[in-house]
């Protein structure tokens, strides 16, 4: 079944206002409470909604995170019953230190049709490419790129990969480099980088890394609006990660995850800006109101657009 479209404004209302909330915050070097303010207010514009929600993606673990915690329910438990994917700040550095890229971002679908996501790394890779065995988590930098190229009809000089720039990525890099593609290195914010390969403007034509598990299920809510393609391979590195895993359900810890068995049927994902980045413009002041950009999709509509907002503060 579809998402009802009346969902759409009310779920951007949710990020509109939490990203409005944390840009007070911008430029305070404090990303605790820059988050903080995101969190309350998601919270409570989310509690508003006519529907049975439970978050999916958090801020954490019940025991570490004492809102929007995996398991929480959410909204006025009156009715369709969705999963919620959030992350009211994401880019808490680039809040923070007043960096472009910081977003309010969410993901809904129905219920039990997006992955519950333990708080751990994951191992990723965007492209727009969906045909199988073009582009692979298991195959080397070098066939991706190969493959990639030929795909693409593109020499790899003309390419470019967005990566996370870590000390983890260094032999990636490396061999980016080695074969002449482009890079485009993020210093955070991986849900964003993940969706630079979605349209042409933005000049991205493949993004891989680890980065967090959470950000790749929300980049893949909307890839799949977006028919592009996405695969995950979370990371548990401690005892203590695999136990937790286990608890969630997660039997096999080193599964390969294609993009549907992360996010299936409908589904509405949001992001507005909350300092202006390569997706969306950030929050701005004009007198008694403020601007906003969204960037939204709805699966079933075929949805996918930025939308700009002027509302009294
Ligand atoms: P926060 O907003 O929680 O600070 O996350 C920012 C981020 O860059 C994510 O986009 C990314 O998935 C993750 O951190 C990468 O983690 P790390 O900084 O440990 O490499």
């Amino acid at each position: 079944m579809a998402i009802d479209k009346k969902y759409i404004d009310q779920f951007i209302n949710v990020t509109n206002k939490a990203a409005l909330a944390s840009s007070y915050l911008v430029g305070k070097k404090d990303k605790i409470l820059a988050d903080k303010a995101a969190v309350d207010s998601m919270r409570g514009g989310l509690n508003k909604i006519n529907f049975q929600g439970e978050i999916v993606i958090g801020e954490g673990e019940l025991d570490e995170a004492p809102m929007l915690y995996i398991g929480e329910k959410l909204g006025t438990n009156k009715g369709p019953e969705f999963d919620i994917a959030v992350d009211p700040l994401e880019g808490t550095n680039f809040a923070a230190n007043n960096l472009p890229g910081a977003l309010s971002v969410i993901a809904i679908a129905e219920k039990n049709n997006l992955f519950k996501a333990p708080e751990t790394y994951m191992e990723k890779i965007s492209t727009k490419v969906t045909e199988k065995n073009v582009i692979d988590l298991d195959f080397t930098v070098k066939k991706n790129i190969s493959n990639l190229s030929d795909y693409l009809n593109k020499n790899p000089e003309n390419l470019t990969a967005c990566i996370l720039d870590r000390p983890r990525h260094k032999k990636i890099i490396e061999e980016l480099k080695k074969l002449n593609v482009n890079l485009k290195l993020i210093t955070d914010g991986d849900v964003s980088g993940a969706l630079l390969v979605t349209e042409e403007k933005y000049n991205v034509d493949i993004f891989l890394g680890i980065g967090g598990g959470p950000e790749g299920v929300l980049a893949a809510a909307a890839l799949d609006a977006f028919n592009c393609n996405f695969q995950g391979r979370f990371l548990f590195e401690t005892e203590e990660d695999k136990a937790r895993a286990k608890k969630m359900g997660i039997n096999d810890l080193k599964k390969k995850y294609e993009l549907n068995e992360i996010v299936t049927g409908d589904s509405i994902f949001c992001a507005t800006g909350i300092t202006s980045g390569d997706l969306v413009a950030g929050i701005q002041f004009q007198g008694n109101d403020f601007v906003s950009e969204t960037l939204v999709t709805h699966k079933s509509s075929g949805l996918k657009k930025v939308i700009k907002l002027k509302q009294n503060l």
